[in-house]
């Protein structure tokens, strides 16, 4: 029988649900009565008495730490933790002065990489003692075949996307109560992705796609065109890279 893995009523945290995906899964869980706490610099633009803002700058590892420290206490019946906060910039290494992109390389690494695993890294034990729970870790189908505009950011997804797979291993190790999940989504329609011209995802449509995965506790949820791409990793990993090397130069 297919796993489920019920999502309603859930307390959650909800990184980078400010905006775009985060905003609409915000949406959804709250539908599901679910009690979401949303950490990101600015508050989201809904208001819902479930809805909680903390304001966290994940890049600052000090703040970070400050908001897990109090987030058990606050929320003893926490039970699932999406890491879904992320930024995404150019590096043209043949233009850019070195110290931009070092600039921008550091902020993709933290708040990317560096926050979820930190994230992952506290939250990992307590919810692994529950009976039922969930760690979503949103990488992008990018994570599989890198593009040539973005290579620190495509790193950084690389990267989460491994550390993903070694802590499903460590959590299948511990019985499989705790439930891990990377989402891999295609471009979607949201302040991230202004600057693409077309061929983008409706943000609302991707949230459903990512709300049904939850529900069928599936491993690697992957999201409109990223489900070919997986197909195409499965035939050829080198003609998928050559795909988007392609699609991207
Ligand atoms: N859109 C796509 O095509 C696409 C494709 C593949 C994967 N993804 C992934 O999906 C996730 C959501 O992206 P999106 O498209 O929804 O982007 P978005 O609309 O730009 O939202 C990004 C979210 O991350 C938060 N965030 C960014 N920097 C932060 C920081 N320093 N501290 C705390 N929160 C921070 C933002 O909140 P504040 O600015 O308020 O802090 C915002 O809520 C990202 O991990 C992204 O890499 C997106």
């Amino acid at each position: 029988m297919a796993r489920r893995f019920a999502l309603s009523g859930r307390t959650i945290l909800l990184t980078g649900g400010s905006s775009g995906v985060g905003a609409a899964l915000a949406e959804r869980l709250l539908a599901l009565d679910c009690k979401v706490e949303v950490w990101s610099r600015r508050p989201p633009e809904r208001i819902h008495p479930s809805l909680i803002h903390k304001p966290v700058d994940l890049a600052d590892m000090s703040a970070l730490d400050g908001a897990l420290d109090g987030l058990l206490a606050r929320h003893p019946d926490l039970s699932v933790v999406i890491n879904n906060a992320g930024i995404s910039e150019r590096g043209d290494l043949a233009r850019s002065d070195p110290a931009t992109l070092d600039a921008r390389a550091e902020a993709q690494i933290a708040v990317n990489l560096r926050a979820p695993i930190r994230i992952c890294q506290r939250l990992f034990a307590p919810l692994g003692r529950l009976d039922s729970a969930m760690i979503v870790n949103n990488t992008s189908g990018l994570a599989v075949a890198p593009t040539v505009p973005h290579p620190v950011y495509c790193a950084t997804k690389a990267g989460l996307r491994s550390f993903t797979q070694s802590m499903r291993y460590q959590a299948e190790k511990a019985g499989g109560r705790l439930a891990i999940t990377e989402i891999l989504l295609p471009v979607v329609e949201t302040p991230m992705t202004a600057s693409v011209p077309r061929g983008r995802m409706p943000v609302d449509k991707a949230a459903d796609r990512i709300i049904r995965g939850l529900a069928r506790a599936e491993a690697e949820i992957w999201v409109g065109q990223t489900a070919l791409l997986r197909r195409l990793v499965g035939l050829s990993p080198a003609l998928a890279r050559q795909l988007l090397k392609v699609a991207t130069g």
